[in-house]
């Protein structure tokens, strides 16, 4: 063999990989994230549950602003971590969600209306949020802000709210898979809402009763696999696949009830 082999081949190779991996990398990057009009969907939609609790008659219900402020916040840490969007708006969007969370006390459901409102309309201004030169540029740890109780508030069915669970009931129990033409944009939100929401139930292995403390690693095994599932099912709704959406809306139960068959007591 001439030299020149030794320099081409590995210079080739090397070139191979690296385009793979950089390739490989976008994918993946782009699998894990939130495009523009889903986030932009996402904060429309909590906004209005928001605004509808304050302007309902009656006493707002302070799960409903709790886990809405909850999404937002997930959803702007989400983009602010992977460099997406206008970092200081996204920073004053999360801290009127956090301020709106702490003013209503997750214990004793005592609560500031004021700064529940103050917060509700700088969220409610999006597109337009005014900066706040002053908003925090860090990521925050949400636990501890927000409970369990505000991520579950999602999956399940309250009142009016149908609940991601039944939606995906809805999904996996049909006969045929779901009209892509009409249905593919909401079965996409609600991929994106459970990745962004088991992200964070996986924090939550330190709540799981003493007699199961050896098995916190499962629980967050289960989590992840919910968090995976859900870009999954967002990518398969976006490529407007009827027959995978189904499947993985299946795999996505899957994965929520082997979680609850280990750790749910109710
Ligand atoms: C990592 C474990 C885990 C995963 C994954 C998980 N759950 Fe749960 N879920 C729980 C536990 C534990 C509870 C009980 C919480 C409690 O009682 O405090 C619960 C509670 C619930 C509730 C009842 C909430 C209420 O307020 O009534 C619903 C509905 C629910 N989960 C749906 C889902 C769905 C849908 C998924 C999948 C997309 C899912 N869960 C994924 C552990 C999990």
């Amino acid at each position: 063999m001439k030299p020149i082999h030794f320099v081409w081949l590995p210079t080739f190779l090397a070139v191979a990989l690296a385009t793979v991996t950089v390739n490989g990398a976008n994918d993946q990057e782009k699998r894990f994230t939130l495009p523009d009009a889903a986030f932009d969907a996402i904060v429309k939609e909590m906004n209005a549950n928001i605004r509808e609790e304050l302007t309902a008659q009656g006493d707002p219900w302070d799960m409903r602003l709790r886990s809405s402020a909850l999404m937002i916040a997930l959803a702007t840490q989400h983009r602010m971590f992977h460099k997406q969007g206008d970092a200081r708006q996204l920073a004053t969007m999360r801290d009127a969600a956090v301020r709106m969370a702490r003013a209503i006390d997750f214990d004793t459901g005592k609560r500031n209306m004021d700064v529940v409102r103050k917060q509700a309309e700088i969220l409610d201004a999006y597109p337009q949020v005014k900066e706040n030169p002053e908003a925090l540029m860090e990521i925050l740890k949400l636990k501890g802000i927000f409970e369990q109780e505000d991520i579950d508030f999602h999956f399940a069915r309250k009142r009016k709210q149908i609940g991601i669970e039944r939606e995906l009931f809805a999904i996996t129990r049909a006969t045929k898979p779901p009209p892509m033409d009409t249905a593919s944009e909401k079965i996409a939100l609600t991929g994106y809402k459970v990745a962004l929401l088991a992200e964070m139930l996986r924090e939550f292995d330190d709540r799981v009763r003493p007699q199961k403390v050896n098995q916190r690693k499962e629980w967050v095994a289960h989590a992840t696999d919910a968090q995976y599932v859900g870009w999954q099912l967002a990518e398969a709704a976006n490529a407007k696949d009827g027959v995978s959406v189904k499947s993985i809306a299946t795999r996505m139960l899957n994965a929520c009830s082997e979680c609850h068959a280990k750790f749910r007591c109710d």
